[in-house]
This record gives structure tokens, C-alpha cells and sequence, in this order.
């Protein structure tokens, strides 16, 4: 062999990198609302009162979503919603299947986001400071238990991250309130 020719340098032995879950990158919001489900569980631990319950999921909400002026509840009685723990203004108590965002929510059994609260038909307007709404249904299983009510001021205000992010409290919410007699 000819003494000048260069060696190669063995090739170095590495271990195969290892195969990693892609990291899934949460923008802003879902990082807020990831965060939001951490609190949840926190506050529902050790405690099965559903109205207790209820009422510091909706001030956890009301305290930690920017540019919300009422959040809470309307539980279904019969063929009506009927107000529960809430944080904001003071509200209608009572609203018939079908009627306004809620009613309208709760007889299609799905969200609703209303970027504009006075193009909607037939809206309730219980805050006149609020301008945009989402509505989210409340699911024993298959049994609607109610709806979820946002309100902010702000035109536009909810998204379907938003959607998303309350679809997965209120999900973790009735799981833990599961077996009770409501
Ligand atoms: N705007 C709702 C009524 C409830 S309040 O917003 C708290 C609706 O149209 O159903």
C-alpha cells in the first residue's frame, strides 16, 4: 500500500437517533386552553357537588379568557334551558328549546359561534355590552345536559379553537361529574 495515501478515518459508530414524537406546537391560544384543562382538573379534584363544580368552572373561565363579559351555564329542565352557575351580569333564567343561540345550540346538539351577536335571529341579549357568543352542548353520553355560554364584547371574539379548547373542558367536566343523578 502506498505509504502516502491518506487512511480513512473509521467511520464513527453512533446509535440510530432515536425516534421522537413529532412535538405538536401549540400556538397561544392552545397553550391557554391546555392550561385551562390543568386548572379544571386541579379544581374539580376530591369534589363531586356539580353546582360547586359549575360555578368555579365558569369563574375559572370568566377569569382567564381575555374579553369575556359572561360565562356559564343553562341546564336542560323538561323542554327549557334553565340558568346555573355563571359569572357576569345578571341573566335571563329561562329559555325554550330552539330560542336564541342557546336554544339553538341545544336543539342542534352542536356549537355555535356567533361572530356577530345582533345578526343572529333571535338572539337573547341579556348583557347589552356583549357583541359575539359561543354556545357548546353539555353531554352525558348521548343525554344533552345543557349548554355552556360565553359572551364577550368584542366582534369576532370566539374562533374554532375556542370550539375546540371549550369542547375539551366541558368533555373533562361531565367525565368527572359522571354517575351523578342529573
Ligand atoms: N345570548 C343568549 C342568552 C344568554 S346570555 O347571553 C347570558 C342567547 O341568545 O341564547
Amino acid at each position: 500500500m502506498n505509504k502516502t495515501a491518506t487512511r480513512k478515518k473509521p467511520a464513527r459508530k453512533t446509535k440510530p437517533a432515536k425516534k421522537r414524537a413529532p412535538a405538536v406546537r401549540q400556538n397561544p391560544k392552545q397553550k391557554l386552553y391546555a392550561s385551562l384543562v390543568v386548572q379544571l382538573l386541579s379544581l374539580l379534584k376530591d369534589e363531586h357537588d356539580f353546582i360547586a363544580n359549575a360555578a368555579n368552572f365558569s369563574a375559572l373561565l370568566f377569569n382567564s379568557l381575555p374579553n369575556v363579559n359572561w360565562a356559564g351555564f343553562y341546564f336542560l329542565q323538561g323542554d327549557e334551558l334553565v340558568l346555573g352557575p355563571f359569572q357576569g351580569n345578571p341573566a335571563c333564567v329561562r329559555i325554550p328549546m330552539g330560542t336564541g343561540v342557546c336554544g339553538v345550540a341545544a336543539q342542534q346538539c352542536e356549537t355555535i359561534i356567533v361572530p356577530n351577536v345582533h345578526e343572529f335571529p333571535g338572539h337573547i341579549a341579556c348583557d347589552v355590552a356583549s357583541n359575539s357568543e359561543i354556545v357548546v352542548p353539555l353531554f352525558d353520553g348521548e343525554r344533552l345536559l345543557g349548554v355552556l355560554d360565553l359572551d364577550s364584547p368584542t366582534i369576532g371574539r370566539f374562533d374554532d379553537q375556542d370550539a375546540e379548547g371549550l369542547n375539551e373542558l366541558v368533555t373533562v367536566f361531565v367525565a368527572h361529574e359522571e354517575g351523578l343523578d342529573r
